[in-house]
This record gives C-alpha cells, sequence and structure tokens, in this order.
C-alpha cells in the first residue's frame, strides 16, 4: 500500500487571495496518479483553499472570550466547506481518470491533542481500501481536546505519517513545488543543492531557515515528521509534483529526483 500527498501548493494557486484551483495541474496529476493500480491512499494539502480561511480566523490560537468563540465557529466551519468543496473538485477528476476516488472528510472522523491526532477512525479507511477504493483525505480544521483553543489545522503531512504507520504502508510519497529537501533555499540561493537522502545525521541546521517554509509547520516540520517515520521503519519520497511525469515515476517506484528520508 501507498500513500502520496499531493501539496496544494500544486493543486491550488497557493498565494491568491480567494480559493483558486490549478485546472491544468490537477488534470495532469490525476492522470498520472492513474499509472498505480494497487492499494493507495492519497492525502492533499489545502493551499489557498484552506490557508486563507486558517488565518483569517486563527484556528488553532486560544480562544480569548465568548465572541472570539463564535468567531472561530464560523472560521471552522468555512475552512471546512472550502477544504472539502477542494476535495470535491479532486475526487470528480481522478474519478474522471478511472480511479475508484472516495473522498474522506477527516474532521469526521479524526481529533487532535494540542494540535497532534489523537484520535482518527482507521479502521474505516482500512475497509474502504480492502473493498479496493481509494480514499482521498485532506488537510482539514478538526476539534481538538484542548479546551483553550478547542480547534485546530491538521495538516496533510500530519495525516500521512500518522496513517503510514497505523496502516504499515510500504511507500510514502510527498508531493510539493520543490525537488526535495535543499542545503538552503532553491527559491532564493542559486547554490542550494539539493540532498538526495536525509537521515537523521544529515546535518539540517540550514533548513529551519524560515524562507524554506513552504507548508503548515514549514519544511522543517515535514522534514521532523518524516525522520519520525524513518525511526518507525517507513522511508519516505519527497518530490516536485510540478514537474510533469514526476508523479507517475514514483507511483510506479521508478527513479525520481528528489530526497529519500531513511
Ligand atoms: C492545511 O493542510 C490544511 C488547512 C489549512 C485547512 P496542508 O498544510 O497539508 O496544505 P498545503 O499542502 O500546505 O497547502
Amino acid at each position: 500500500m501507498i500513500i502520496i500527498k499531493i501539496g496544494g501548493s500544486a493543486l491550488t494557486v497557493k498565494d491568491a487571495d480567494k480559493p483558486t484551483l490549478d485546472e491544468d495541474n490537477l488534470e495532469r496529476i490525476a492522470g498520472e496518479l492513474s499509472a498505480y493500480n494497487d492499494d493507495m491512499i492519497i492525502v492533499h494539502g489545502a493551499g489557498s483553499y484552506g490557508h486563507i480561511y486558517a488565518k483569517k480566523y486563527g484556528i488553532g490560537d486560544v480562544i480569548s472570550n465568548v465572541n472570539d468563540h463564535l468567531y472561530k465557529l464560523e472560521g471552522v466551519c468555512r475552512t471546512q466547506a472550502s477544504v472539502q468543496l477542494l476535495n470535491y473538485m479532486v475526487c470528480e477528476k481522478l474519478q474522471e481518470k478511472g480511479i475508484p476516488a472516495i473522498g474522506m472528510k477527516p474532521s469526521a472522523y479524526m481529533t487532535t491533542n494540542n494540535k497532534r491526532i489523537d484520535m482518527c477512525d482507521t479502521g474505516l479507511i482500512r475497509k474502504y481500501l480492502d473493498n479496493g477504493f481509494v480514499p482521498v483525505l485532506y488537510g482539514d480544521a478538526v476539534l481538538d481536546n484542548n479546551d483553550y483553543m478547542k480547534y485546530a489545522i491538521i495538516s496533510g503531512d500530519q495525516i500521512i505519517t500518522y496513517l503510514a504507520e497505523d496502516l504499515h504502508a510500504d511507500r510514502v510519497i510527498l508531493s510539493s513545488d520543490v525537488d526535495g529537501i535543499y542545503t538552503d533555499n532553491p527559491k532564493t540561493n542559486p547554490d542550494a543543492e539539493l540532498l538526495e537522502v536525509v537521515t537523521r545525521d544529515t546535518d539540517l541546521k540550514t533548513t529551519e531557515n524560515e524562507n524554506q517554509a513552504d507548508v503548515t509547520g514549514g519544511m522543517y516540520g515535514k522534514i521532523r515528521e518524516l525522520l519520525d517515520l524513518a525511526d518507525y521503519g517507513i522511508e519516505s519520497l519527497i518530490i516536485n509534483a510540478d514537474k510533469p511525469g514526476n508523479i507517475r515515476l514514483a507511483v510506479s517506484g521508478q527513479k525520481v529526483k528528489g530526497t529519500l528520508i531513511k
């Protein structure tokens, strides 16, 4: 079984001021994913469908008073509705390409405690997999058991590492809009070099650079999650979804430029 994350930066125009789909990329990526015919879970990011609302309403921040709580209720509703709409469009496209994609809204069966997943009905996901479906999950706004914040945002990255451990994935692939992990930010430093392999022993000080953050928690947060997964015995590969053919190669287990975390 493989788990693949498609970053919100590949599916949407991430810095748009309103939710905006990248239709060409979605069409291409869905086609590339159809190259894989075995057990697969797809997790996608939220891009401009989620981050705009999560930020505006401060979801995951401590709730200061009753009015702030009412505001956050509105924010959770709007965030959930927006990312669910993106998930609907992603699933529709995957189905068009012949993938039996089933949208599974994480907030309906997942909660967090201090922003980390503490409950998830993986049995339900397993059942869909066993019946031949391809579950499609996504970063979402969920209930948090910390009474001071009550709600939290879970990233697709956190979801894939949780599911990979719980469902014993054979391979984990993460795609975003960069080739992998660099010695520095490749968007601002032309001398930055791609690291083909990252382990606990790799000196990663430079990746703490804020500029390199591209998703919830930044690239450093992503690497930390993936190193934990490697400790657990599951390797993961970071690739660039913006480059045509990469996802097809990665899901089919062929060599592709990227960073292997092991
Ligand atoms: C974010 O998920 C979820 C919300 C903001 C609701 P991700 O962190 O996985 O999304 P991307 O990949 O950065 O867009």
